[in-house]
């Protein structure tokens, strides 16, 4: 590993720099929000929206409420196959890296976007860094394993939120250029915090919840949502939990949970994707989060609320090592019992770093 948390931010600037950056998707976008910040203080970005998440609620709702610079270019790739969607989003951010000629390309997490970004660049031979480096399911059937071991492999600068990371990218034999900063969201959950604290959202009281009386879940994931078996385990036990829910549903899934064989009861509320500010509130104020989602697990950790995780793995095993998280999979039997019985330590260690992590990050890209 060539420096660690409190090695980085230590050195001089160097001259303005390019940088393409590349989002697609929701935690994208947030992640971005605030590196981007950051960097156009000194440097020169082009910031390419390959139009992966398109509803309004999946993606303008973020750069207005984030404070997020539009999108330079918007290559409205939309959905599509593996295949066709990565397709098209290579041939656009190809002609624009092209076009731009910047000093690195900027990738984030683990979405098709990413590998895009990823192959476009390297095949350009230009020098990528990978915000969300390292992170490891060991279950190649997910999309998004594949696609962030690609571009760890591709990548030239790897941005490590954890030590688990690091080690994972060493046992793959990456040791150059990897760098411990911390976790990028923690920056925007402590900014989003301050703010829903000062001045809460109405979201709670519009859905007719108070603090601790709703459990909060989300459930997104191909594995799940596109697998009867696990998504039957799922809705069976969301409809016999004996609490509100509230459920914020991806478009990918609005049809499935409000209609035919996995419609869910009433006392699931199932509403509209929110906004990161309403989603911080509600996770700050539920009694415990129901998720599949990677980002959610850390926010529920780092605001206090006990995560079960509705999957078999997960790449953020510290919060569960912490008591704070447990894996149930989609089991109905083992999600209700957790929900009544999961019960975490009151110690939650920091994980993940101390937050200032976009500053890390940026000095790093202008240092190489
Ligand atoms: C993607 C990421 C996933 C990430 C998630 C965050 C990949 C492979 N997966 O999953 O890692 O956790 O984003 O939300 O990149 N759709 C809409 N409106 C939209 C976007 C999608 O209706 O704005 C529907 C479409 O039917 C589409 C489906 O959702 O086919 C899946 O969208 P896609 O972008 O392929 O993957 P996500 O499930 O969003």
């Amino acid at each position: 590993m060539d420096g660690s948390l409190s090695a980085v931010g230590l050195r001089n600037r160097s001259s303005e720099m390019k940088i393409v950056t590349i989002v697609g998707a929701r935690p994208q976008f947030i992640k971005a929000a605030a590196v981007s910040r950051e960097l156009r203080k000194h440097h020169t970005e082009v910031l390419i929206h390959t139009g992966q998440h398109y509803d309004p609620k999946m993606s303008d709702i973020f750069f207005e409420g984030l404070e997020m610079p539009p999108a330079d270019v918007n290559l409205s790739v939309g959905s599509g196959s593996h295949g066709a969607q990565t397709g098209a989003m290579l041939k656009g951010v190809e002609e624009v890296m092209q076009r731009e000629k910047p000093d690195w390309v900027l990738i984030y997490g683990d979405t098709n976007s990413t590998l895009a970004g990823a192959l476009a660049a390297s095949k350009l031979h230009i020098p990528v860094a990978h915000v969300e480096a390292g992170l490891r399911s060991f279950n190649r059937r997910m999309p998004e394993e594949v696609n962030r071991v690609v571009a760890d492999h591709l990548s030239e600068l790897l941005f490590c939120p954890s030590d688990t990371a690091v080690r994972n990218l060493a046992s793959e034999g990456i040791t150059k250029g990897v760098h411990l900063v911390g976790d990028v969201m923690l920056d925007v959950l402590t900014w989003a915090k301050q703010r829903v604290e000062a001045k809460p959202p109405e979201i709670l009281h519009k859905l007719g919840v108070k603090k601790g009386g709703y459990l909060l879940a989300t459930v997104h994931r191909a594995e799940n949502t596109d697998d009867p078996k696990r998504l039957a385990g799922i809705v069976n036990a969301f409809n016999s939990i004996n609490e509100t829910i509230v459920f914020p549903v991806h478009p990918r899934a609005q049809k499935t949970f409000a209609e035919g064989a996995y419609k869910l009861n009433a006392h699931v509320k199932l509403i509209e994707p929110v906004g990161y500010f309403d989603m911080v509130a509600l996770t700050n104020s539920a009694r415990l989060v129901l998720t599949d989602s990677g980002g959610l697990q850390k926010d529920a950790y780092w605001l206090g609320a006990p995560c079960v995780t509705l999957r078999d793995e997960t790449e953020w095993v510290e919060t569960v090592n912490a008591g704070w998280n447990v894996l149930v999979g989609s089991d109905t039997t083992r999600i209700t019992e957790a929900v009544s019985s999961f019960a975490p330590p009151a110690k939650r260690p920091a994980l993940y770093g101390e937050g200032s992590v976009s500053g890390k990050c940026v000095e790093l890209l202008a240092h190489r």
